[in-house]
């Protein structure tokens, strides 16, 4: 027996019930804010292709993230951008590179502030791709190295968790022994698990002037069509010793996000990426949608499939209102 009896409008009819009804809510506490370091001091420069967002030298993303602090973010992803790039990506792993001084005047400043970083090679390279690079292939197993002595020298700086976003293979169990080996054995990894070859990426890549010189990421990056795949991704970075796994990007793949949470117990992050972002930016200013209601849904609807945390270049704008 349906219709007269049940009338799903009931518990719609106000606020306060739509209020007590909800069955996701989103909290500042899910939020993690990318940002993006150059070198350089006093520098906050917009990122065109990223309507407010910025980059910002050491100094400023000290301060950068006590404002976002204060708003009730309770973590940044940091992702660094050298003036000098080679082939080997030296920048990544040095003692004194953009990200590692950034991370440790950030935790100086906001010790309780939680300081991720983006463990890849392609800010570094000038080839732009995220490992080594032998002719035209990207090789797996010289790239793992690289990507471990990058970890390390991000968890002697001082950060929090180290996210490996590079989509090599065994990159995780190889942090996890290199960390372990020189006592950051309570570092934990989040790793970029499912992470699929996207079109999404472009204004990153602008920021972050990390565009491949070359061919594409496709031969490393996950074929957007495979679901099951991404799990299989999942399962191996967990046996790796993963702690937590991420989804990136995130709408177009919501049911990997929601196969994900079926399947496994760990924390799920979600990356709402820099495509995602800035399409809502752009409709928004040619007033064709509200950005920040476009903004909120997008991320509940991340919530929603699973994610417990979500990266979101929208986590200091929207923090406030939640
Ligand atoms: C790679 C990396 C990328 C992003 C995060 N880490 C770019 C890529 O794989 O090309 C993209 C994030 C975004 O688009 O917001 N280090």
């Amino acid at each position: 027996m349906s219709f007269p009896i049940h009338r799903m409008r009931r518990l719609r009819k106000t606020e306060t019930l739509r209020r007590m009804t909800r069955e996701t809510r989103l909290s500042r506490d899910d939020l993690v804010l990318p940002l993006f370091v150059v070198e350089g001091s006093g520098v906050r420069e917009p990122v065109s292709s990223m309507p407010g967002v910025h980059r910002f030298s050491v100094d400023q993303v000290v301060e950068e993230t006590k404002r976002v602090f204060d708003r009730g973010v309770p973590a940044v992803i940091l992702f660094g951008i050298p003036d000098a790039k080679d082939a080997v990506g030296s920048g990544a792993d040095a003692a004194d590179g953009i990200v590692q001084r950034a991370v440790s005047a950030v935790k100086g400043a906001l010790p309780e502030l939680c300081v991720m970083t983006d463990v890849c090679l392609c800010e570094y390279t000038d080839h732009g791709h995220c490992g080594i690079v032998e002719g035209e292939e990207v090789r797996n197993d010289a790239s793992v190295a690289r990507l471990a002595e990058t970890a390390l020298s991000h968890a002697r700086a001082g950060a929090d968790v180290v996210a490996p976003s590079d989509m090599m293979d065994g990159r995780v169990a190889a942090i996890r022994r290199i960390l372990d080996e020189h006592a950051f054995e309570d570092v934990p990894i989040l790793s970029y698990a499912a992470k699929f070859a996207s079109a999404f990426y472009g204004p990153f890549r602008d920021a972050a002037e990390s565009t491949p010189q070359f061919g594409d990421r496709r031969a490393y990056q996950m074929d957007p069509p495979n679901r099951r795949e991404a799990l299989r991704e999942m399962r191996l970075d967990l046996e790796e010793g993963a702690d937590a796994l991420m989804v990136k990007p995130a709408l177009p793949y919501l049911d990997i996000l929601a196969d994900a949470r079926r399947e496994f117990d760990v924390p799920l992050a979600a990356y709402h990426v820099s495509g995602e972002y800035s399409m809502i930016h752009a409709a928004a200013e040619r007033g064709w949608i509200d950005g920040e209601r476009a903004m909120h849904e997008a991320l509940i609807a991340i919530k929603r499939a699973g994610a417990d945390w979500i990266l979101s270049y929208a986590a200091a704008d929207l923090a406030p209102s939640l």
